[in-house]
């Protein structure tokens, strides 16, 4: 294995600066879907009326379509809906326009595999055909009864814009596939209780049951001045028929309407998932709300407090909506399953594009699904989860290269020689550095924290930081996705250390406008931590950061222009003043995923 070292020159840093466009688009949720209704009305965007009609992917779209990740065939898709492993196989639901690459006519569509990898597309599942659901079959979720059946609840809109939930039953449990659903007669079965919002009642959870034998489910939703009070509403069911509103779950204060809430044990030791309904010592709790107002999904670990059948966060500082997040890059309206085939909790979630809504119909789709993780309890705090990807990603690992024991000195950048491509898995391990309090420029002080990512990207110089990795790097590093560490001093709290994701020069494209934040947020080291980690996955548009073992994870997309096929390369690099020392890199080309058909 060869490396190549150079030093950047200054004329060339100097370039690299001034060609650094910062353009922002506003998309996502509400405001995308707005935006979206506005470009239809001025007949800017056509939208398709015919369900059957071939999907039209552009050429724009085909360099930043992904090779191992979730992604319909064309046109929108947002929200990861009940995901279950049901008879030999994974089914994942999603939200997914059939018509545009744009938010809008929403209905549940259907895929299924044997591994989270490879998928059979089976087409829509529920569709807008109801009273309740004309405007939207919006998220939800699916349980398990009695007899192993699966049932689906969900969210309808209605032609008024109020929100309903509603449930669904196989045609045939006997289907492995159950590619075919039925809309329950008796629907809705849940409507807003008295002094809430109608139009803020959304995304049932999968249900599960107490000793008492009655089944629980939360809905999100807001209250109070302003709809400020973010809540999880619980309702109570002895048949799964009839539903009663009982009371909050929790709420907070501060953080708006609660979408997608998700409410789950994990053990307090070990790394097994638990099945919904577990309670007792050996079980904490984790509740994840995704928060409309800023598109992010915050969780806290906590107890579920049997007597007043209520959530505490163990620590009540980061409370769900103002501390932790699953991810701290692209990442919303997340959903976990209890896999009980390997005894696993994984967690799905949708991340959108960078992109604007009129190159996002450009490319002819919009939205993918990350590689689904592994989430466990992180036994030596216990108020933060660990994050890993499914290990039936590694199926697609080939040609590994290794290398070892490289010095990166200050201002260092190392090209890995044998390793190319867009479709990527690397680990690397840098040596701690020795901190020591010293000379740190007064703007990546530790007080101005994960924003420090945001403001300066990788070219701010710290002591120690930015050290990381170059991916979809031309040779000339004009474009270049930057994921790093960065050490950052306060009198207050010593040294922390941060890990960013820098895009603000992922792409040379001026036909595309790409929102080109740049993401972060500490990650804790610990006495006993040898090295800093990090687990790359690249996969054309999207980039996916696991650092220290998943103990902080970002997600990001990017839109290479240049850095494509075997022009894309892979960097280590050093921009802090102290020298830094790289372990290990293990990297692996990734396999393309294929479509199966399975029989039945
Ligand atoms: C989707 O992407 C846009 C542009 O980066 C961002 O403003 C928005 O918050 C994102 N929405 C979600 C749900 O992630
Ligand atoms: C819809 O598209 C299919 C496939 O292209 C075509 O066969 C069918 O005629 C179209 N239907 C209408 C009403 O345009
Ligand atoms: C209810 O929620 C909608 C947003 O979905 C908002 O526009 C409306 O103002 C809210 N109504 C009240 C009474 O707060
Ligand atoms: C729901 O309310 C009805 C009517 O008050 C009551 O008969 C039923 O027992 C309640 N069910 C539950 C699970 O609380
Ligand atoms: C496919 O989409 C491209 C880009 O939006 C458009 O120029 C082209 O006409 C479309 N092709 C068809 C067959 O609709
Ligand atoms: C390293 O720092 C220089 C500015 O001193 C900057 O231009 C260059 O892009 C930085 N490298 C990376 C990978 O950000």
């Amino acid at each position: 294995m060869e490396i190549r070292r150079y030093k950047i020159p200054v004329a060339g840093l100097f370039l690299l600066c001034l060609i650094t466009v910062v353009s922002r688009v506003q998309a996502g949720g509400y405001s995308a879907s707005l935006e979206a209704a506005r470009l239809v009305a001025e007949g800017k965007i056509t939208v398709e009326n015919n369900v059957s009609a071939p999907i039209n992917n552009s050429r724009l779209g085909i360099p930043y379509r992904t090779g191992y990740h979730f992604q319909p065939k064309g046109y929108w898709m947002n929200d990861p809906n009940g995901p279950v492993y049901y008879k030999g196989y994974y089914h994942l639901f999603y939200q997914y326009n059939p018509f545009a690459a744009i938010p809008g006519t929403i209905e549940w569509h259907h895929a299924v595999s044997k591994d989270m990898i490879h998928w059979q597309y089976l087409g829509a599942t529920l569709r807008r055909d109801q009273w309740y659901d004309a405007n939207g079959v919006w998220s939800g979720s699916i349980t398990f009864l009695d007899d192993g059946v699966p049932v689906i609840l969900y969210t309808g809109n209605s032609v008024d814009n109020k929100q309903y939930q509603a449930r669904a039953d196989p045609a045939d449990p006997s289907d492995p596939l159950l590619r075919n659903w039925i809309k329950a007669s008796y629907n809705p079965i849940a409507e807003t209780p008295p002094g809430y919002n109608t139009s803020q009642f959304r995304d049932p959870t999968e249900a599960w049951r107490l000793s008492d034998g009655v089944w629980r489910m939360l809905v999100g939703a807001n209250y109070g001045d302003g709809g400020l009070i973010g809540t999880a509403l619980l309702f109570k069911s002895t048949d799964f028929v009839t539903w009663n509103y009982s009371h909050r779950l929790h709420e907070n204060p501060t953080t708006g309407m609660w979408e997608c809430p998700d409410f789950f044990p994990v053990r307090v030791k070990g790394k097994k998932g638990l099945e919904p309904s577990a309670v007792g010592p050996h079980v904490l709790h984790v509740l994840k709300v995704s928060l409309d107002l800023n598109k992010h999904d915050y969780y806290s670990v906590g107890k579920y407090l049997l007597e007043t059948d209520t959530y505490a966060p163990l620590n009540p500082a980061i409370d769900t909506g103002i501390g932790l997040r699953y991810d701290y890059g692209k990442y919303y309206a997340s959903k976990t399953f209890f896999d009980h085939k390997t005894q696993r909790r994984i967690l799905y979630g949708w991340t959108n594009e960078s992109t604007s809504t009129m190159d996002d119909v450009a490319k002819g789709w919009a939205g993918l699904q990350s590689i689904p993780r592994v989430v466990w309890l992180d036994k030596r705090t216990s108020t933060n989860i660990l994050q890993w990807p499914i290990k039936e990603v590694q199926k697609l690992r080939h040609g590994k290269i290794t290398v070892k024991n490289v010095n990166l000195k200050a201002g260092e950048v190392a090209r890995l020689m044998d390793v190319s491509g867009v479709q990527l898995d690397i680990e690397v391990a840098f040596k701690i550095p020795d901190v020591k309090q010293g000379a740190t420029p007064p703007e990546l002080l530790a007080e101005s924290g994960p924003s420090v990512c945001s403001q300066k990207g990788a070219s701010v110089k710290g002591m120690y930081g930015p050290f990381g990795l170059l991916v979809l790097a031309t040779d000339d590093l004009k474009e270049q996705t930057a994921v790093y560490f960065y050490f950052v001093y306060s009198k207050k709290d010593g040294w922390k250390t941060l890990v960013c994701s820098d895009q603000s020069r992922s792409t040379v494209s001026t036909n595309l406008m790409v929102d080109k934040t740049t993401y972060g947020s500490y990650v804790r080291l610990y006495e006993d931590d040898k090295f800093l980690k990090l687990r790359l996955l690249v996969d054309h548009s999207v980039v996916e950061t696991f650092a220290q073992g998943g103990r902080t994870v970002i997600t990001s997309r990017v839109y290479p222009q240049d850095a494509q096929g075997k022009n894309a390369h892979v960097f280590l690099f050093n921009n802090g003043t102290e020298p830094v020392t790289v372990d290990t890199v293990e990297a692996w080309n990734m396999g393309a995923v294929k479509f199966v058909d399975y029989k039945h």
